[in-house]
């Protein structure tokens, strides 16, 4: 039985026989020049790899010589390479000769071998290969909401992979499949502890644990960040104050800084969280975002790190609207960063909802490195009972148009840098691992880690085939059972959406962020209601984004307004977003407002019935421990469907006053 450990890197022998002995005969032996440790890493997976996959021991050697049909991994620098970036990888074959995996670095040669490998795992041809891959963001990183006591904001699949009172004694192997699994797909960063930072990460205790970590994940081309705590100097230091500004302070910073480099001499940086949700900050000494990220920057300035500053940000005020916090403060900072400062901006304005528009921070810094962060974890999205494919999510962002400069300026030419030419380019996910065997909690999800990574890589790839490849090297390679679960994950975002937040609803949480609490009116921030954000009234729905509102809208360019200020052609996902719709309204889909919703809410929470009927039917291509957790996660996500439907139908009549529609009402009990 198969527990989901290995991932999408499970490696099981290809059934196919004469495919796999096509395969063989291009892979008799692996011929490896160089010693260094990523490049050693590098030929053991591919040994690995082919073990699994073909059932036989594939030598690794010293030097091919005159010796054809083997593969070939070479740090190259000549004119072969010369289309590739530092972590790019080229794969070329010929009849009668030798597979070359080449790159300029040995993380690209890394990466040619795991690019190789899904060739093999996907059923692809090996013979006339001629496939390069470049990275098109810098800095590809995980960011793991951790704490010291094992516990996880967040996190739906157990506890900490990081045990932090066994380190540094004790290395969990676990470690090192965790970079393999990120090495696969080309993350080479990750933050290891929530950016609700203990100030402990930053003690000499703790930097020798996170050293052991670093250790791993060195050979695999992973470097290790660390969240930090801004008025650490005060907590851990003694200082009087954390003030950017203060000599102290920054020497303060400077010295720790070294003493971290002592013990992780690749260490790749700090990520922020200041001023935000009641986390301190410069704000705390009148010095802004600028002030405190330049000080980091300065500390890190002998060094190649960097510092990742967010903007997560928004006031306690019941008048203004969160929406346009982030570009309110950030905007006017455009220009005053550091070189070493990276800014890292949610996807959208609020906070990883089921849907959003694009931040409109995107496009409105040019002279400021802007880097995504994606929620890969599903805090939003049904924790990991609910299967929610997210690839969709993040691409409809990447791919939507900021017009900045003109017509095709999407958020992914922000992000990549090629719009602004900015000298630096990164990307976050919030990571979904965990303890649990499977890594995830929902095998599912596992396939969000892939996509989130395989897109931090190459933001074209498109959803359906990330799923496909995910499908295939995970679940089956069964045509029909391929066919079936990645049309069930390309729906999935929907049908939750559907039955969640439809019509651009948003945030109808309770502090748990999973039970339906659109009634939810009081809490202890005024902006951390539900109706905050739904605006539920006895006219209608949603939030008046537009002039005669918040008038967020101005914040993003005319063509964008365009689009969605005017609530008669705003496209239904983002209606609620930007209008206060009256219930009787007739929609474009010829219902009214209220008869849409209910239609969205009780045909998702239907679909959740579809997905277990489709997936009943994949029982004899996929294992059978997967098929029956997946089973039961579906029978439960189905009965929370229906508890969301009937939690916002039944709150939201209660200002409607309208029947529920004929076609979804239950006949009078007799
Ligand atoms: C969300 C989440 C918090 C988290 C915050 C952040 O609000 O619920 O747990 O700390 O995002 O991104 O900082």
């Amino acid at each position: 039985a198969d527990d989901g450990y290995r991932l999408w890197l499970k490696y099981n022998l290809i059934k196919d026989v004469p495919k796999r002995e096509a395969y063989a005969r291009s892979a008799q032996f692996i011929a490896l020049t160089g010693t260094s440790p990523i490049l050693k890493s590098a030929a053991e997976e591919l040994q690995t790899g082919l073990q699994g996959l073909l059932g036989k021991t594939v030598p690794i050697i010293a030097n091919a010589g005159n010796r054809t049909g083997g593969i070939v991994l070479t740090n190259a620098s000549g004119a072969d390479v010369q289309t590739l970036t530092k972590e790019g990888y080229k794969l070329a074959s010929r009849k009668g000769s030798n597979i070359t995996v080449s790159g300029k670095t040995d993380s690209g040669v890394l990466y040619g071998v795991f690019a190789l490998l899904r060739q093999l795992q996907t059923g692809q041809a090996i013979d006339n290969l001629s496939l390069a891959g470049n990275p098109k963001i810098q800095y590809r990183l995980l960011n793991h909401w951790d704490n010291t006591n094992g516990t996880i904001e967040r996190g739906y699949a157990g506890e900490s992979l990081w045990k932090w009172y066994e380190l540094p004694a004790t290395v969990d192997p676990r470690y090192r499949d965790y970079a393999r699994a990120n090495a696969s797909l080309g993350i080479n960063g990750t933050v290891v502890n929530n950016v609700n930072a203990s100030a402990r990460f930053l003690t000499a205790e703790y930097i020798e644990k996170v050293a052991t970590l670093a250790n791993v994940f060195r050979p695999y081309g992973i470097r290790i960040y660390l969240s930090v705590y801004f008025p650490a100097p005060k907590v851990i230091g003694g200082l009087k104050t954390a003030d950017p500004l203060d000599p102290e302070v920054k020497k303060w910073w400077a010295d720790k800084t070294n003493e971290i480099y002592k013990l992780i001499p690749d260490f790749g940086g700090f990520l922020v969280k200041a001023n935000s949700e009641g986390e301190p900050g410069p704000q705390d000494y009148r010095r802004n975002h600028a002030d405190g990220a330049n000080m980091l920057a300065e500390a890190l300035a002998p060094y190649d790190g960097i510092v990742m500053w967010r903007a997560f940000v928004y006031k306690a005020d019941p008048k203004s609207d969160r929406f346009k916090a982030a570009h309110e403060e950030f905007t006017p900072l455009d220009g005053q960063f550091d070189k070493k400062v990276i800014v890292q901006v949610k996807n959208g304005p609020i906070d990883f909802q089921p849907r959003e528009p694009f931040s409109p921070l995107f496009g409105n810094m040019p002279k400021t490195p802007l880097s995504m962060e994606f929620q890969v974890t599903q805090e939003y999205t049904g924790f990991a009972t609910h299967w929610v494919y997210e690839a969709p999510i993040f691409k409809e962002c990447l791919e939507t148009d900021t017009y900045v400069k003109g017509k095709g300026s999407t958020v992914a030419k922000v992000i990549d840098g090629s719009l602004h030419q900015y000298t630096m380019t990164a990307i976050a996910g919030v990571a979904n691992t965990g303890t649990d065997r499977n890594w995830t909690g929902n095998s599912m999800a596992q396939a969000n880690w892939y996509a989130y990574g395989r897109l931090a890589w190459d933001h074209t790839l498109s959803s359906e085939n990330i799923a496909d490849e995910w499908v295939k090297m995970t679940l089956t390679s069964e045509p029909k059972a391929v066919k079936t679960i990645t049309d069930l994950m390309m729906r999935s975002r929907e049908i939750y959406v559907d039955y969640n937040t439809p019509l651009g609803l948003s945030r109808p949480w309770s502090g748990v962020h999973f039970a339906p609490e659109p009634w939810q009116e009081k809490s202890v921030r005024p902006d951390w209601t539900a109706i905050y954000y739904h605006r539920a009234d006895s006219i209608g729905l949603g939030f008046d984004r537009t002039a005669t509102g918040s008038n967020a809208l101005a914040q993003y360019r005319p063509e964008v307004q365009k689009q969605w200020n005017n609530p008669e052609t705003c496209p239904l996902p983002y209606l609620l977003w930007f209008h206060h719709v009256p219930w009787t309204k007739k929609l474009s889909t010829g219902r009214t407002l209220w008869d849409e919703l209910c239609t969205r809410f009780y045909t998702g929470a239907d679909s959740v019935g579809w997905m277990q009927k489709q997936w009943a039917q994949v029982e004899s291509a996929v294992d059978p421990v997967i098929f029956a957790d997946v089973t039961g996660r579906l029978a439960t996500q189905h009965k929370e469907a229906i508890w969301w439907r009937d939690s916002w139908v039944l709150y939201l009549q209660t200002y409607s006053k309208q029947p529920i529609p004929a076609p979804f009402k239950k006949p009078d009990r007799t």
